[in-house]
């Protein structure tokens, strides 16, 4: 059985993919300093699969703690999630966030790279297209100048995994996701934003379930159909589940290059207005919102061109967006 190293994988992507590693098959090794999770996850990922993963509480950037965890545990590939991802926090937070998201990569990289770890999956991000000059958005995309620390150190981490392939025998797969949403149909895991939602999916469900008085639409002035802002909702499950389809690619040695690039969308875009309406008619819940100012670095739209997930990954995403809003519902209504 191989084994898979997935960093935060407690964390709302990590343990989905942990749970769809589970059902392919691999063995799943978590490292999580539950910065951004709870422990109990790792309980609520071992009720739907009945296996509960090889767990590690430390942090990637003790250097020592990587270097020992490689020595100790010989694997098969590597998912990394680990990193912060609030984009207004990392605007005021620049260190933390290079510290963070760059340090850890590296020690990952480097204890790779000395014990031939071979196969390495990095969860990038559309917003290194910035605001793209043309829509759908494809892989060959310009990259954009970051619109924040935290989109820079996606695109640094692309550059530094790039450059390291070229010096050892690892090869890997950026994943640029689009905008994950939903949850697991057990409802057992999810989104769990600490404090106030920054993303608007857990916003809407808190309004819906009365924790929030009302959603603020950033901005009906946008260039759209309807004027608010569009972006490419794809189910977390659909994500999940396109990390192991790029595994097995490295696994398998089907790769064209040793860095390859596959945006992660459903393709279809939808308004900030669309969102509300759709999840008003799956849930049948009235949501209270206002139209308020643009929030800023916020573009206009983004929605993925799949065709090379198609093609080269033999990805496409299947869950609907009113799937993936009725389980977001589900998944809020079991948190207290
Ligand atoms: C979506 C839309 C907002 C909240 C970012 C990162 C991306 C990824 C996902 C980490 C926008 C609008 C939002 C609210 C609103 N992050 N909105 N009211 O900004 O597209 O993407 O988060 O992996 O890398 O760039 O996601 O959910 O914050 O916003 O109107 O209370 O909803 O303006 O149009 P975003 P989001």
């Amino acid at each position: 059985m191989k084994k898979i190293l997935v960093t935060g994988g407690l964390g709302f992507i990590g343990s989905h993919t942990v749970v769809e590693l589970q059902n392919e098959g691999f063995e799943v090794l978590i490292i999580d300093n539950l910065s951004n999770s709870t422990l109990d996850v790792l309980d609520k990922i071992t009720s739907i699969t009945a296996i509960k993963p090889s767990y590690f509480n430390f942090d990637l950037k003790d250097k020592k703690a990587v270097q020992n965890f490689f020595s100790t545990n010989k694997i098969d590939g590597v998912i990394h999630f680990a990193a912060s991802k609030a984009v207004g926090e990392s605007v005021e937070k620049p260190l933390e966030y290079y510290e963070n998201n760059i340090s850890t990569l590296i020690y990952l990289l480097q204890e790779m790279k000395a014990t031939n770890v071979l196969n390495f999956i990095f969860s990038s991000s559309c917003t290194v297209y910035g605001q793209a000059d043309e829509l759908p958005i494809t892989e060959n995309a310009t990259v954009k100048p970051a619109e924040s620390p935290y989109g820079n150190t996606k695109k640094m981490g692309e550059e530094i995994i790039k450059d390291t392939t070229k010096v050892s025998n690892i090869r890997a797969i950026a994943l640029r996701y689009f905008n994950p949403i939903g949850s697991h149909e057990s409802a057992k895991i999810g989104e769990l934003p600490i404090g106030t939602p920054q993303n608007l999916i857990p916003f809407v469900t808190q309004t819906a379930a009365g924790i929030r008085k009302e959603l603020s639409v950033f901005g009906n002035d946008y260039p759209t159909p309807d004027g608010t802002a569009i972006r490419d909702y794809i189910h977390v499950v659909d994500l999940a589940q396109a990390h192991i389809v790029a595994l097995k690619r490295l696994i398998d040695a089907k790769n064209n290059s040793n860095f390859e690039v596959f945006n992660i969308g459903s393709g279809t875009g939808n308004s900030v207005l669309e969102i509300i309406h759709s999840f008003e008619k799956v849930t049948g819940k009235k949501l209270n919102y206002k139209f308020v100012e643009r929030r800023l670095g916020d573009i206009t739209a983004a929605y993925a061109d799949t065709t090379i997930a198609k093609t080269e990954l033999g990805w496409t995403a299947k869950l609907s967006l009113d799937d993936a809003l009725l389980s977001a519902w589900k998944w809020q209504q079991t948190l207290k």
